[in-house]
């Protein structure tokens, strides 16, 4: 039996406004793009915000149609909607198409606010549905994002259950690796309890370092590289080289604006930096 396909990669970092959801967006789009992958990005975060990247204006369509998000993959049902009572899930019924060539598709199991509230009000979500309803229904893929949201949760584990790797990115700045011990002892806790699972951080992503040609972002982000690097090496996770430059083409980008992307442009160096060092 050799399955195996699909590379699934979880974004994660427990400080928020690290760039998850934006590096999940792009690195989603770049896989289709320009490596020509089969792709499937997944919201995990009740904030919707790689969900209102990938999806913009057709993101409130989808809330007022109530389409099925990955609440339905949690609850593992879809919900009566006037006649036929609960509904079986499967792969079409819960992603949404984003961009489509050929046999190749960029698809999205989107998120929604009341995500969190809607499962943890009533029992614990098992937190290995979601790998086990990818291993049922999206083995074909090449490649699996899953954006993180940055509170640790049942959701945190869900994601670990079903990635082979896990990116971290972190900004350079004053209590950048705050989460970090907290990150890592997670991880370490996951593996203690699912010894057979292969999980591994791929690497740390320096997001907004400074400005591309100009500011080398001063004694302080120094001191935050430092830590950085110290951090890293005594949990032994690799550190990308290319780093993410400050561009306000991040936030137009994930508006869906792709006119004078500016420095955001130069993403794809990291993009292909992570691709060449998972060998993909
Ligand atoms: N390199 C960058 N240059 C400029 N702005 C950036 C950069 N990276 C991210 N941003 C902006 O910073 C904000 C936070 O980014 P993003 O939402 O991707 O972070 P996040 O880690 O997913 O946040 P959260 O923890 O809330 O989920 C967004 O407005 C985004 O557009
Ligand atoms: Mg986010």
């Amino acid at each position: 039996m050799t399955i195996k396909k699909p590379i699934t990669i979880c974004i994660i970092n427990l400080k928020g406004g690290v760039g998850k959801s934006t590096i999940t967006a792009l690195l989603s789009r770049y896989s289709f793009n320009k490596r020509k992958k089969d792709v499937l990005a997944i919201d995990l975060d009740p904030q919707a915000n790689l969900s209102q990247g990938l999806m913009h204006q057709s993101y409130s369509t989808f809330l007022a149609e109530k389409k099925a998000s990955i609440v339905e993959v949690f609850s593992d049902y879809i919900p009566p909607n006037k006649r036929g009572g609960p509904q079986p899930l499967d792969a079409e019924a819960v992603s949404e198409l984003i961009l489509e060539e050929g046999e190749r598709k960029l698809e999205l199991i989107p998120s929604r606010f009341d995500f969190s509230d809607a499962l943890t009000d009533a029992v614990r979500p098992d937190p290995k549905i979601l790998a086990r309803f990818l291993s049922q229904n999206f083995k074909s893929k090449d490649v699996i994002f899953i954006d993180c949201s940055p509170t640790e949760s049942v959701f945190t584990t869900a994601a670990y259950h079903a990635s082979d790797f896990v990116l971290i990115p972190v900004k350079p700045e004053f209590f950048a690796t705050i989460g970090f011990p907290l990150l890592a002892e997670s991880l370490q806790n996951f593996k203690r309890r699912n010894k057979s699972h292969g999980i591994e951080v791929a690497g740390v992503i320096i997001n907004n370092a400074f400005y591309h040609g100009g500011n080398d972002g001063g004694p302080e982000k120094g001191r935050a590289m430092k830590e950085i690097t110290d951090e890293c090496r005594k949990n032994g996770w690799h550190i990308f080289s290319h780093q993410m430059y400050h561009s306000r083409g991040y936030p137009k980008l994930m508006r869906g604006d792709y006119s004078h992307s500016g420095d955001a442009g130069l993403f794809w160096t990291v993009a292909r930096e992570i691709y060449e060092h998972l060998g993909i």
